[in-house]
């Protein structure tokens, strides 16, 4: 609506398969001090302070959420199958669900993953502190810590090609948090091929804001990780 303020709605991409991670099934179902990683994001998304409404994108055939994630329900608490083949494809189809729900092209959308199960809500209000009020969005990143390498894989095995100024450099995390309709257009420039939202929004010549995250907002990629988030979340206890 013309004139009417912004609102913030997450969308939450639920809808991969995991096969990094191994974890016999979509890692987002898999338990992590006691109950599922989704069911963990979920429970700190909803404790974030200015969020209207959270859209979780599933995917088409999925038969498990409900039972993992029993207490997400509610008027402000949305579930869509309308995941798609990619990480981009799900996003895109949850912002058309967002927008058939009463979103508007000038609502702001913070898109976290699934998978970032570690999220604490203090992190998501500086992020939407620090973007409320910006031109393009941004995003949590963290600056890189470590010495960044190139690799080349030969005959010989897998070798450091060359090492990456690690100046200006930083890891991109979740959320990201961009205006709906911006978003839907720099996803549909950008194809399916884009592993986040603000690499489809760079693509426009826009430059999203980096916000500095936290390192225990890691994304559960790798069989090792669940272990490692498994001590993290028994600590905060
Ligand atoms: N995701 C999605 N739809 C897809 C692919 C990914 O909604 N087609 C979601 C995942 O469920 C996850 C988030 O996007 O919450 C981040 O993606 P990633 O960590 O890559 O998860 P997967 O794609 O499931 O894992 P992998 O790449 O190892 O298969
Ligand atoms: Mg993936």
């Amino acid at each position: 609506m013309p004139g009417s303020p912004s609102r913030c709605f997450a969308l939450v991409p639920c809808a991969g398969i995991g096969e990094r991670a191994q974890a016999g099934g979509p890692k987002q179902y898999a338990v992590v001090a006691g109950r599922s990683v989704v069911a963990h994001t979920l429970a700190a998304l909803t404790a974030v302070r200015g969020l209207e409404a959270m859209l979780v994108v599933l995917a088409p055939e999925d038969r498990q959420f409900e039972r993992h994630a029993p207490a997400f329900q509610g008027a402000r608490a949305w579930v869509a199958r309308c995941g798609g083949a990619t990480r981009a494809a799900s996003v895109g189809h949850g912002l058309d669900e967002l927008r058939r729900r009463g979103a508007g092209e000038h609502d702001w959308v913070l898109v976290h993953d699934a998978a970032r199960c570690l999220l604490r809500p203090a992190w998501v209000e500086s992020l939407m502190a620090a973007c409320r009020d910006d031109e393009v969005g941004g995003l949590l990143a963290l600056p890189l810590a470590d010495t960044l390498k190139e690799s080349i894989a030969g005959p010989a095995g897998v070798r450091v090609a060359h090492t990456v100024p690690r100046a200006g450099k930083w890891l991109a995390q979740t959320p990201q948090m961009f205006r709906l309709g911006l978003l839907r257009r720099a996803l549909e420039a950008a194809g399916t091929g884009v592993s986040d939202e603000s690499s489809a929004v760079e693509a426009l010549h826009l430059a999203p804001r980096l916000v500095r995250g936290d390192i225990e907002n890691l994304k559960l990629t790798w069989p090792a990780d669940f272990a490692l988030a498994e001590r993290l979340l028994e600590t905060r206890r």
